[in-house]
């Protein structure tokens, strides 16, 4: 597998105006991500992974968001790019996937005619080609009975095969990246696991990159390489899904992990975090985790913590690990 950076954002921050103040949506956000590679970006609501994910796609309004910092995607600013060199990436080499399958749908056509819509507009192909192409996408997203699905419309299809049809009209055009937004949310629990696997199963067969954005560890962990956990627009802590999943370093990817089910199957209690995250329009200048942390002392509230680097590919916003403070327990000894 080619390893190469595909993408990479360098110290990211997205601002928007509100009526109440300016809201710090994503701050000092910086990753890379290597051809072939699946990041799993894992957070509460509101802690800006959709806002990171709306960037990188360039689908936020340019006038009313402050967009700082770098994302480069295979060699190119995006911020460079204009509307139109925008477009033609968007959908053809960046493609996502959404929580909610029917705003990706028209629902006066049918899931047919817009996947080979997409794939005329895309690449000039005759209809014939992309109807056959529709067909072949509906079979490989495993949608039962496709031939007479693809003259379905939108409403005539349960959620989960309306999903399935979503990642269809998503891959048809080849894309290098896909970014999944929740993309399994609204979803039974057992659709959700199937669709998934799908994922999984076609990162890997079709050697894309993928960044999939859950509030939900067992789903991260089934799909991703990489971990990133975000907390107030930040970056926390970062690593492989193995080691962070073994051994979570930030207080807050630990209460997150002993919060999920991964963990009560295992006999442990179930522990939400308690408390709330900081109002994002008057973001303290120290820790914003710190007045939910259990480790809390008195060195967090005069800064914010750096992502400090530590073990093999791993980073953490805790003066725990910067101050050494913090025995890195783990069973690997490359920790
Ligand atoms: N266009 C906008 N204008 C103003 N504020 C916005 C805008 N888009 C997002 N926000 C705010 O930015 C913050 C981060 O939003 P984001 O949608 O990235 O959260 P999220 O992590 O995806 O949460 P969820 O899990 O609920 O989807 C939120 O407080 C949100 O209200
Ligand atoms: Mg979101």
């Amino acid at each position: 597998m080619n390893r190469e950076k595909i993408l990479s954002v360098e110290d990211l921050s997205v601002r928007f105006k509100s009526d109440e103040g300016i809201v710090n949506a994503v701050s000092d956000v910086s990753f890379e991500l290597a051809h072939g590679e699946a990041l799993g970006i894992l957070g509460e609501s509101g802690s800006g992974k959709s806002v990171t994910l709306r960037t990188i796609i360039g689908l936020l309004p340019r006038n009313r968001t402050d967009i700082r910092g770098r994302v480069r995607f295979d060699g190119r600013e995006i911020q460079d790019l204009s509307n139109d060199e925008m477009n033609a990436i968007r959908g053809a080499r960046i493609a996502m996937v959404f929580q909610e399958p029917m705003v990706a749908f028209d629902p006066v056509f049918t899931v047919g005619e817009q996947i080979a819509e997409t794939i005329v507009r895309h690449d000039g192909s005759s209809w014939a080609d992309a109807n056959r192409r529709a067909l072949d996408l509906l079979e490989l997203v495993q949608i039962p009975s496709a031939k007479r699905r693809l003259a379905s419309y939108p409403h005539e299809m349960s959620g989960g095969m309306l999903q399935r049809s979503m990642i269809a009209l998503a891959l048809s055009c080849g894309p290098q990246l896909l970014l999944a937004d929740e993309p399994t949310t609204a979803l039974d629990v057992s659709v959700q696991i199937q669709i998934i696997l799908l994922l999984r199963e076609l990162q890997r067969e079709l050697g894309m990159s993928v960044i999939l954005v859950t509030h939900d560890v067992g789903v991260a962990a089934e799909i991703s390489d990489r971990l990133a956990v975000m907390y107030a627009g930040r970056i926390v802590e970062t690593g492989t899904a193995a080691e962070m999943i073994e051994a979570p370093c930030h207080p807050y990817t630990d209460g997150l992990l002993s919060s999920t089910v991964l963990n009560a199957t295992k006999g442990k209690k179930l522990n939400a975090i308690p408390g709330a995250p900081p109002d994002l329009i008057a973001l303290p200048r120290e820790c914003s985790f710190a007045p939910r942390c259990r480790h809390v002392q008195q060195q967090c509230l005069s800064g914010i913590p750096r992502l400090e680097p530590f073990g093999k590919g791993r980073a953490t916003r805790c003066l725990r690990v910067s101050e050494g403070q913090l025995e890195l327990q783990s069973a690997n000894p490359a920790l």
